[in-house]
């Protein structure tokens, strides 16, 4: 079943220079508990098209639904994060989880949100920093802070815009680990739908069932891949197999492509 469809999206932005085509005849879905990564170079529309899904950008033409309605604004279905900005700073980190939830979760006591924030603290690995604002945390703590928010809302659809974008190379990769085992969970519960937009062709590979690129200048789709790696996925077992190198290299080639317009699907299997 599509959790998300996306039809003919048309997105402009208009300023005194006049009106700018950032998204042009995009059309996609995502299945439920499907983990599609936007990959694209920056000013490509990636950004856009994530706030289209979150109900803060209205497309100038074209359709987005969820569960088969319309978006017409944000919603409790779907928590966000960003690269930078996700945490309020004026709130302590099991504050920020807390409201989170006050939004989302509504019959909670406020006991129960405290607790629910430190369960999702300590999967995330920060019990003891409860009490901590954000500016006293790493870049890395902050973004394990932030995904323990989203996570806790418990919501159906994930948006991630570059968590990991600031993010050094060691410490990215393990926080890419965490977010597929909690994504995966213990298997029984259903699996939330995840929109991850990244400029990091590895880590697309690393997380996705299914990499869509954005040509840039209108940014449109320039291919589809799905990726069939077996879960749960480790770096070191996925990186040195001949099909990730082949599957790069073909990302790779795209993404350096001047022209990335030409519409291209193609089927990746392992
Ligand atoms: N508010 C805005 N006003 C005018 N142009 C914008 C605005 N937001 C984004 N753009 C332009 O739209 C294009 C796509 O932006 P964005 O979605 O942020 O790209 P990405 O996230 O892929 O880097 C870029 O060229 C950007 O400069
Ligand atoms: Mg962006």
């Amino acid at each position: 079943m599509n959790k998300i469809e996306i039809g003919n999206i048309q997105a402009e932005y208009t300023d005194k220079n006049g009106t700018f085509l950032a998204l042009k005849n995009v059309s996609f879905a995502v299945r439920e508990g499907e983990f599609v990564s936007i990959i694209g170079s920056s000013g490509c529309g990636k950004s856009t098209l994530l706030g289209i899904l979150q109900g803060i950008i209205s497309p100038t033409s074209g359709n987005a639904f969820i569960d088969g309605q319309p978006i017409t604004g944000p919603g409790t279905n779907r928590a966000a994060v960003f690269q930078h900005y996700s945490l309020f700073p004026w709130m302590t980190v099991r504050k920020n989880i807390a409201f989170g939830l006050k939004q989302a979760k509504k019959d909670l006591t406020r006991n129960e949100r405290y607790e629910t924030a430190n369960i999702f603290l300590k999967k995330v690995g920060l019990t003891g920093f409860e009490h901590k604002y954000p500016f006293q945390l790493s870049g890395g703590m902050q973004q394990r802070a932030a995904i323990a928010r989203a996570l806790a809302m418990d919501t159906d659809i994930l948006l991630m815009d570059e968590p990991f974008g600031a993010i050094d190379a060691k410490n990215r990769s393990n926080m890419q680990e965490l977010l597929l085992t909690l994504w995966e969970g213990d298997g029984r519960s259903k699996k939330k739908t995840v929109v991850f937009v990244t400029h990091d062709i590895d880590e697309a590979i690393f997380l996705s069932d299914r990499i869509i690129m954005l040509s840039n200048s209108p940014g449109q789709i320039a291919a589809e891949f799905d990726v069939h790696f077996p879960r749960p996925r480790i770096h070191s077992t996925i990186r040195e197999t001949g099909e990730y190198i082949n599957l790069r290299n073909k990302l790779m080639a795209l993404f350096y492509d001047e022209n990335t317009g030409v519409a291209a699907t193609e089927e990746y299997a392992i």
